[in-house]
């Protein structure tokens, strides 16, 4: 069993990206060789970057207890699904700063992403989180995401209207990261030993 890691990207009060990454959640739960999990970056109060260094640098970078928590969950996944707007033209400030504060929990990992937002559907944002994760050792994959037009795409429900093209890509998207979070999976472990 492959365990992925849904990272929702927004945090604000009255984001649109908790209906997305219910949608994610839900889509990712059809595929019965993934164990999905949401981790809502809401949940975990990250402070801003305050380490002396690199977490790649430190033994012990000194987490609080809640961070302690986020990174047992972040070592224990396979592979990352980043559900993210685009704030201009960029990914947002709380997903950098969040990734920013760990370091060997994304090592060689594969990660994929679902993006949001207006007439781009986010792929700006996606392009250039795909460069920074690439510097954590991550291998972010092809397949990806990127849903325009947000609203007029999912009710107010959080239920998708249709079955656009976009959309429908979910599921080889989903089915490409369990075979890169598999074909990594042994050689990640033996390396890291
Ligand atoms: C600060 C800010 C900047 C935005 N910049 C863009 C942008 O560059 N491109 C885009 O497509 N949408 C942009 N939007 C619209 C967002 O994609 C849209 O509001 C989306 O719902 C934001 O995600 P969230 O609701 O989960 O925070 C921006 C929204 C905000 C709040």
């Amino acid at each position: 069993m492959i365990n992925i890691k849904i990272i929702l990207g927004s945090t604000r009060d009255s984001r649109f990206g908790n209906k997305i990454a219910d949608w994610v959640l839900t889509e990712s739960d059809k595929n019965n060789n993934i164990k999905s999990e949401l981790i809502d970056l809401k949940d975990y109060d990250i402070p801003f970057f305050n380490l002396a260094s690199s977490p790649g640098y430190m033994e012990d970078p000194g987490y609080s207890d809640n961070l302690k928590k986020l990174s047992e969950k972040l070592s224990e996944s396979d592979g990352f699904i980043f559900v993210m707007p685009e704030y201009n033209h960029g990914y947002t400030g709380v997903l950098k700063n969040m990734i920013d504060t760990f370091y060997n929990e994304w090592k060689l990992k594969p990660a994929t992403f679902v993006s949001y937002g207006g007439i781009s559907g986010g792929i700006r944002a996606v392009e250039q989180l795909r460069l920074v994760l690439i510097e954590l050792q991550m291998v972010p994959i092809r397949s990806s995401v990127h849903i325009p037009f947000i609203f007029n795409q999912f009710s107010e429900e959080g239920l998708l209207k249709e079955e656009t093209k976009e959309a429908s890509n979910i599921e080889l998207m989903i089915n490409d990261l369990e075979w890169w979070a598999n074909t990594l999976k042994l050689p990640r472990e033996q390396k890291l030993k």
